[in-house]
């Protein structure tokens, strides 16, 4: 147990997942803080191999969110048919801007650049009274059929692939810390 306090390590300790969104759009000030936060993480020899699409277009948004549920639903994989109707059919669940994090197919630590970055916005987001979940589930939309239909829709750059999303928003909900596994620490 820490004594050491200060505005980050409280940030880190009490950000939460959020999975419930008031219908309230993010100010262009919260937006600019989230694109600085975001754009301010470090990445592997600084190549910065992600982009960010903020997207507050609620119609983009649901295309999506349909298009993972119908893959879902079709698919095999019973524990995501189960987290799918858990959630109501929500991915985004009713956030007003989700943000996607695309990564250089190229770079071999694109995904750890782009799950960085996420832990960045989520902590940003925290830090200004909002809601986030980090969300890997729509993945399945990118990989599917209409995967590069999506990709292009949310304008990645070419050669870029979806690596990660953060759904950003007024909480309307709370959720407990999760309980920290066993054994996840060696002190030598
Ligand atoms: C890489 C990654 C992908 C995730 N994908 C999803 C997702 O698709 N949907 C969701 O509701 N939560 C998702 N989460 C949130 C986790 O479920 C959550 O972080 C975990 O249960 C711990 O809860 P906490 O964030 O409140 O500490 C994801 C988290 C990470 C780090």
């Amino acid at each position: 147990m820490s004594t050491i306090n200060n505005p980050v390590l409280e940030a880190i300790a009490n950000r939460r997942t959020t999975r419930g969104f008031a219908d309230t759009p993010l100010t262009q000030e919260q937006l600019d803080a989230l694109m600085a936060a975001a754009t301010a993480s470090p990445s592997a020899i600084n190549l910065q191999s992600w982009h960010f699409t903020f997207c507050s277009e609620q119609a983009a948004i649901i295309e999506l969110e349909q298009e993972v549920n119908r893959l879902i639903m079709s698919g095999s994989d019973e524990g995501a048919k189960q987290r799918m109707m858990a959630r109501n059919g929500k991915a985004f669940y009713n956030a007003p801007t989700v943000i996607f994090i695309s990564s250089d197919a190229q770079s071999v630590w694109s995904a750890l650049d782009a799950g960085i970055a996420a832990e960045n916005l989520a902590l940003a987001a925290y830090s200004m009274g909002l809601g986030s979940v980090i969300i890997g589930m729509c993945k399945r939309a990118f990989e599917g059929e209409n995967g590069a239909v999506f990709a292009e829709k949310l304008h990645f750059p070419e050669g870029h692939k979806f690596s990660l999303a953060v759904a950003v928003g007024v909480p309307t909900v709370t959720k407990e810390a999760h309980p920290v596994g066993d054994n996840k620490i060696t002190v030598m």
